[in-house]
């Protein structure tokens, strides 16, 4: 069994008082974390909007669209709703919790595949996607194998989302890889940043173009 899918089981499984143990330590690996600085020219043609479903309105409509992490399907109906997508592509790793209603819309036909994201990704041509929403494995491992699988997936001028471009949330004793994953990437890549929606936990989200000339 893969190593991903056995850590979400046994988190599934864990009493309370073990996941916050689990949670708390986590935490205090956090400095470890530290993200790079970046350069002011991909900042350049970043718009900042007030929420992820304003983000929706500016992304394109129709089109291939995949979203990594589905969970009980909240997100993907608005994905739908507002793009209009052609065809909408969920990854997740279990979907025993999705809303049956996100398969059976009369906007597009969508596919939901269940495994570890970078594995299900390898399976479709490079370029395939015209965007693709990314929140599935928020750890820095995690985000770092999903940048790697869907930077070729997403086709020149178009986009990848990061959800929860975070690093800790006290409220939930909650830390994301997100934060620091992106950020290396982006200073090794230079992928200009696009949007940025504010979330009031400060689990923005974030989307970079990939350049037309790559
Ligand atoms: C925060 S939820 C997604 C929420 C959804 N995007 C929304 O906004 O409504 C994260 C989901 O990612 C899934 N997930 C975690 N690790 C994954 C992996 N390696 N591959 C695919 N899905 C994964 C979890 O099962 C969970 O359903």
């Amino acid at each position: 069994m893969n190593v991903r899918i056995l850590k979400h089981e046994l988190i599934k499984i864990a009493p309370k008082s073990v996941l916050r143990g689990y949670k708390l330590w986590k935490i205090m690996k956090v400095p470890a974390y530290r993200s790079p600085d970046l350069p002011e020219s991909i900042f350049e043609n970043c718009r900042v909007v007030s929420n992820r479903d304003k983000l929706l309105e500016l992304l394109p409509s129709g089109g291939k669209v995949a979203e990594i992490g589905v969970e009980y399907g909240r997100f993907s109906k608005n994905i739908i709703r507002i793009n209009r997508p052609v065809e909408y592509y969920g990854f997740d790793i279990d979907f025993s919790k999705v809303d049956p209603s996100v398969q059976t819309n009369d906007v597009c036909r969508v596919t939901l595949k269940e495994g570890d994201s970078p594995q299900l990704l390898k399976e479709f041509p490079d370029e395939f996607f015209d965007w693709i929403y990314i929140d599935g494995d928020h750890s820095y491992d995690g985000v770092k194998a999903d940048i790697e699988a869907a930077k070729q997936k997403v086709k020149r001028g178009g986009f990848l989302v990061f959800n929860d471009f975070a690093h800790i949330v006290w409220a939930s004793y909650s830390t994301f890889g997100v934060h620091c994953a992106v950020t290396e990437f982006l200073k090794k890549d230079e992928w200009p940043v696009r949007y940025w929606a504010y979330e009031q936990n400060a689990l923005y989200d974030i989307v970079v173009e990939r350049p037309r000339g790559e």
